[in-house]
């Protein structure tokens, strides 16, 4: 039987590696989906969909299915899995590999606000005294931002806030990503924005705001990253690939 793979995705890597395992003539993915949006794409070949039940829960998942190795492509900003990821492997001495696309970097014509916690990103926002703001870091984490009554802002998701925080003004824009410059240049242009906020997911399907802001001078209030455990990390599917070939050698 082919060693099977587990896939943590939920991402654009996720889905390419899945895509490439599945008619691999060595290896078996298993993609795993956390479930959070309502209907999401199916990965290619065996998925499951939903919380494992912290490390332990994921532990013994691995033991039951013997799984060979677990690629973790779970997003930038997927905080905890990547330690969930990282506690089980080492538990039951299974490999681990994390793809993650590279950082997006300013570049010298660049102005970021770079910060750790939306709270920081909410206090820039009042200290440059934004006015029109797009918000462009997905539904989950819009609360702190409702608490600048003397915005208006724009947010932008894949689907609707749910519930939605209280905003005194706030309009609702539902899109998902690739977003390309022309649009992004007559929405940013168009709705008159001043400031946009979003997270360093890196990556080029949604990079293309950040050189429009660059061009029409509006201010970027940037996330960082979240702290992830020292597991090896490739940035590429393909190299994904070759580390299973070499880390799963007859
Ligand atoms: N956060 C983002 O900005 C973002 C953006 C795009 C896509 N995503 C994707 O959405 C998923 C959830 O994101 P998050 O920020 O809530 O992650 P998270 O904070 O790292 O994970 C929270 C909990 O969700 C479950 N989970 C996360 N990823 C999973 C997966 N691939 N399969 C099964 N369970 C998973 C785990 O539950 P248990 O402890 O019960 O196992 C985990 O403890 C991730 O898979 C990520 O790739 C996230």
């Amino acid at each position: 039987m082919r060693p099977e793979i587990l896939i943590l995705g939920g991402t654009t890597e996720g889905y390419a590696l899945a895509a490439a395992l599945a008619d691999h003539p060595r290896f078996t993915p298993v993609s795993s989906l956390a479930g959070r949006t309502s209907s999401p794409r199916l990965p290619a070949g065996e998925s499951r969909i939903g919380g494992f039940g912290g490390p332990e829960g994921l532990a013994a998942w691995l033991r039951q299915r013997g799984t060979a190795a677990v690629v973790d492509c779970t997003h930038p900003f997927a905080s905890r899995m990547g330690w969930n990821a990282a506690t089980a492997c080492a538990g039951l001495g299974l490999p681990l590999l994390r793809v993650e696309r590279p950082a997006w970097r300013p570049g010298p014509e660049d102005a970021w606000d770079e910060v750790d916690e939306w709270d920081q990103a909410v206090e820039r926002l009042a200290a440059l005294g934004a006015r029109r703001v797009l918000l462009a870091l997905g539904r989950q984490d819009l609360a702190p931002f409702a608490a600048l009554d003397r915005v208006w802002f724009l947010i932008r998701s894949v689907e609707p806030p749910e519930p939605m925080p209280p905003f005194a003004q706030a309009e609702i824009l539902l899109a998902r990503g690739p977003f390309s410059a022309e649009d992004e240049r007559a929405l940013l242009a168009g709705r008159q924005i001043d400031a946009l906020v979003c997270k360093n997911s890196g990556g080029s399907a949604t990079d293309a705001k950040l050189a429009v802001a660059r061009e029409l001078g509006v201010r970027v209030v940037m996330r960082r990253r979240p702290p992830r455990p020292a597991t090896p990390t490739v940035a590429t599917v393909a190299e994904a690939l070759d580390w299973l070939a070499r880390t799963l050698a007859d």
